[in-house]
């Protein structure tokens, strides 16, 4: 390398942090340079640009926000052909339990069955297969608050209904075409009332059904969260008293011991699929682990709370290294070797 790599700090969460584990590496000699840039302005592109390095965790959250974010990122690595983290891979799936369901069934990652249908029909037919209870699951949200168990059939088919209410006018329409005799007898259908709500509401008009099956005796979940191909931390999180959810509790457990089994086959999921940083939230079904869902957007206070983090050696020794150490340093000390392995280097 001739000359200084040029890395962007991305304005949003943890700059400062991104900023000050760059700032040590400076100070360890290393030939970079820095500087933190806001792409949330409208001139993004002009402002990133001089830069060959580019680490960016966005500050928004839902899914519209979201996806702004993630075309962001698309464009920074496909078109501007940068190197990014968190890159496309990590990020096209994010606060989308849908999207990562793709991924689940696709490579065959140990998880809860589950089913994510955009159609009633579909959705009907799988619901009377289905044993109950169930947990269905807002494809985004997060802290558990998008997440419920349905009891039965009855309830999964009022659920339906509403999320399916305009698909089910549609049709009414279609086999109705007198306005007198449609107007009269829609309304006595369940469908029919959630379509005024969602007109009155504001609401999608289109919807999609997420759920998975249940999976009981689990007290707590177990948070693995890995950086790049060789870092990982883990932690449970125990249920809210009386309550099967553990997300968003806030009752973390760094006490209970960590199953090595469980490190070694998240860091393998961040090496297969090239994510730069994933947070895993694993179940034990019948003694093996399940991943019910994964985001690279978590809480650092969490992470670095935990008494220490696994190294996976290049002779896959995993280590255990005592301490506390920032999420962020290990994002910088990632995107730093991301970037000597890629193609587009300088
Ligand atoms: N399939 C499941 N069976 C049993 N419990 C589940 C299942 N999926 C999630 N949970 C519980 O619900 C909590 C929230 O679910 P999760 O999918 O992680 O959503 P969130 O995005 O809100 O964190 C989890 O922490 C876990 O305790
Ligand atoms: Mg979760």
């Amino acid at each position: 390398m001739d000359r200084r790599l040029r890395v962007a700090v991305g304005r949003g969460e943890w700059h400062d942090e991104f900023a000050a584990a760059l700032e040590a590496h400076v100070r360890g000699g290393a030939p970079l340079e820095y500087d933190v840039v806001d792409i949330d302005a409208h001139d993004w592109q002009v402002k990133v640009a001089p830069y060959d390095l580019i680490i960016w965790k966005g500050r928004f959250m839902g899914p519209e926000f979201a996806g702004h974010y993630k075309e962001k990122v698309y464009f920074i690595e496909r078109v501007l052909d940068k190197v990014i983290v968190p890159g496309f891979a990590t990020v096209w799936h994010y606060d989308s339990k849908v999207a990562q369901s793709y991924i689940f069934a696709h490579w065959d990652v140990s998880s809860p069955e589950t089913v994510a249908s955009f159609d009633y029909d579909d959705a009907r037919e799988r619901l009377d297969r289905a044993s109950f209870p169930i947990v269905a699951k807002r494809s985004h949200g997060a802290s558990s608050t998008a997440v419920r168990l349905v009891q039965d059939r009855r309830s999964a088919q009022k659920w339906l209904d509403r999320t399916f209410s305009q698909e089910l006018w549609d049709r009414y329409k279609a086999a109705h075409p007198k306005l007198a005799t449609r107007w009269t007898t829609a309304p006595w259908h369940r469908w029919f009332w959630a379509k005024v709500l969602q007109r009155l509401l504001h609401h999608p008009r289109y919807g999609v059904v997420y759920w998975q099956e249940y999976i009981p005796n689990n007290d707590a979940d177990l948070r693995i969260t890995v950086i790049g191909d060789s870092y990982a931390y883990g932690f449970w999180r125990r249920n809210r008293p009386g309550d099967f959810r553990a997300s968003g509790s806030g009752l973390l457990d760094y006490e209970t011991h960590i199953p090595e089994e469980a490190i070694r086959y998240c860091l393998s999921l961040n090496r297969q699929f090239g994510f730069d940083s994933m947070a895993y939230d694993l179940l034990i079904k019948d003694g093996v682990f399940v991943i019910t869902e994964m985001s690279y957007a978590y809480v650092d206070s969490a992470v670095l709370g935990t008494p220490g983090h696994y190294v996976l050696g290049s002779d896959d020794h995993l280590m255990y290294e005592d301490g506390h150490v920032p999420p962020q340093a290990l994002w910088v000390d990632w995107a730093l070797t991301k970037f000597s392995r890629s193609t587009n280097g300088l």
